[in-house]
């Protein structure tokens, strides 16, 4: 068994439109637990990519009088060049079109079919395509699709399905017991309470959807999109297809998501896995829903944000920066856009940015590379570490912000404080104690930012001469030390102002 292991995954997104910022925000998230995750020394795997078969993706590429899979070339690829704009560092991006992931899809049901998990029944009933879900009379709203407001369709064929029934209690055992650990505890909550619901049997396939992975036991059906779906968490790692990788790799530490597909995660595939003799995931994470400005985020509305204009204003850190420090991870909440130029200012030219700038300047004049260290600095920089750690072992990553928010703010105000500029005049024992020290708190900081602000942080730590302790681990990255002040650069702007 690989402990030191850390198998992440986001949703994959569907290709029938561009992304958007709801996309973004779980990437980056989880791209900053990747990062962290990566400094911890951990043997990091991190998957995202996209989902690309199914009704909707069909109409969609109809609508945009395109063959479906030059289609989601295309709109697949949009969505990688996002995350490379982001800096997302994923270690595959995967696309259910690709030939592994559908023989792996291929397989993994020839194996639930041979083990008696999958018969051939008859499906009856209302659908709405933009969830791609069933839907039943009783969930409709004026006979809407409540969170699509469209008509579902009515379908009558024949279906494969899943003997979900078989595998509830055992599943709904698991979760209680943390076994498969859903996170945050109010979305645990919810889930438990979905059992008391009727679930039934659900369709693994479709008789009058085309694009998609045929039946290998009946051609004449594709699987249902959310169904394959689920597998590209195994396909991408080599399930029935490299063994020494899967083994290395499954079971994922954490699928991320937000809450809308919990269903999908906690339930469906915990059983499907079962049915599969398969090991269960560790941690499901399902955060919450945010609107835009205090709206929800609609075309129709306009308010929809593409993170690639955000990236074009404010740089990849700090679009990541403002995206992330919002409102507390986890809970449903609002992006303020309308309040990310002042904010922008305010956090990161005023904030990080100034300190840094400050710091390294004032660096220029320590005469006395051997000056002892300030106490105080040095201990609100280990205090915040801890909080920070913490925050971050418990995916409290708005509170890690937090924490390197105060370190700042206590370095800009204890500056202002002990006024080093006048200090270098009267007192250079204690300016270059007090200067020594604070270059060395920004060589912490900048690992602290790092998950967050990759670019950021290394030029911090390149302009203090410190690039090197990138490779150290982590216990040595946050050891104190004195840096060579030799080595030290003059600052340059690390945040244009707005
Ligand atoms: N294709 C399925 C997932 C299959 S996973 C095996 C799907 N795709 S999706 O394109 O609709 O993406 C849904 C996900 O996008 C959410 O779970 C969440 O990660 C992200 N978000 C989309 N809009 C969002 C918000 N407004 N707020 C928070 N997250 C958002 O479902």
């Amino acid at each position: 068994m690989n402990k030191n292991k850390f198998y992440i995954t986001t949703p994959i997104y569907y290709v029938n439109d561009k992304p958007h910022i709801g996309h973004a925000y779980t990437t980056i998230v989880a791209d900053v637990l990747v990062r962290y995750n990566r400094m911890l020394g951990k043997d990091v795997f991190f998957l995202t990519g996209t989902d690309e078969h199914g009704a909707k993706v069909a109409e969609a590429s109809e609508k945009a009088s395109k063959e479906p899979k030059e289609f989601c070339d295309e709109m697949s690829a949009k969505f990688k060049m996002t995350w490379d704009s982001l800096d997302i560092s994923y270690n595959k991006f995967i696309r259910t079109t690709d030939k592994e992931h559908e023989k792996a899809v291929e397989k993994f049901f020839l194996i639930l079919k041979e083990k008696g998990a999958i018969y051939e029944g008859k499906y009856s009933g209302l659908y709405c395509v933009a969830c791609e879900k069933f839907i039943t009379e009783k969930e409709l709203v004026d006979g809407q699709c409540p969170d699509h407001k469209k008509e579902p369709e009515k379908i009558s064929e024949k279906n494969y399905f899943f003997k979900l029934k078989d595998y509830l209690e055992k599943v709904k055992d698991l979760i209680e017991a943390d076994k498969i650990k859903i996170e945050p505890e109010q979305i645990k909550k919810e889930v438990l309470g979905l059992f008391k619901q009727n679930l039934e049997d659900f369709s693994v396939s479709r008789e009058s959807v085309k694009w998609g992975i045929k039946l290998p036991f009946d051609k004449s059906q594709v699987f249902y999109v959310w169904v394959e779906a689920l597998q590209n968490y195994i396909s991408a790692i080599g399930y029935e297809n490299d063994q020494e990788k899967f083994d290395q790799y499954w079971p994922a530490d954490l699928h991320l998501m937000a809450k809308d597909i919990i269903k999908f995660h906690a339930i469906y595939w915990s059983a499907m896995l079962l049915a599969a003799d398969l090991p269960l995931p560790k941690t499901i994470f399902a955060h919450g829903f945010f609107t835009i400005d205090g709206q929800k985020m609609s075309k129709t509305i306009g308010n929809v944000i593409d993170p690639n204009d955000l990236v074009k204003k404010y740089g990849a850190d700090a679009t990541r920066y403002l995206i992330l420090s919002q409102f507390p991870f986890g809970q449903d909440g609002d992006i303020k856009a309308e309040k990310f130029d002042e904010q922008y200012n305010t956090d990161l030219a005023n904030g990080i940015g100034n300190l840094v700038s400050r710091i390294l300047k004032l660096a220029q004049s320590i005469e006395n590379s051997k000056a002892k260290i300030d106490e105080k600095i040095k201990e609100k920089t280990l205090n915040i570490w801890q909080e920070y750690e913490e925050a971050m072992n418990n995916f409290k990553i708005d509170k890690s912000l937090d924490s390197v928010k105060s370190l700042v703010d206590f370095g800009n105000k204890y500056i202002d404080e002990e006024k080093p500029w006048k200090l270098k005049k009267t007192d250079q024992d204690k300016f270059s104690s007090l200067m020594i020290s604070f270059l060395e708190m920004i060589r912490q900081m900048a690992f602290m930012i790092q998950p967050f602000m990759p670019n950021i942080s290394d030029r911090i730590v390149e302009q203090i001469g410190c690039s090197d302790d990138k490779k150290l681990p982590f216990k040595k990255i946050k050891g104190w030390k004195k840096i060579d002040i030799e080595k030290i650069k003059e600052g340059m702007i690390l945040f244009p102002r707005i």
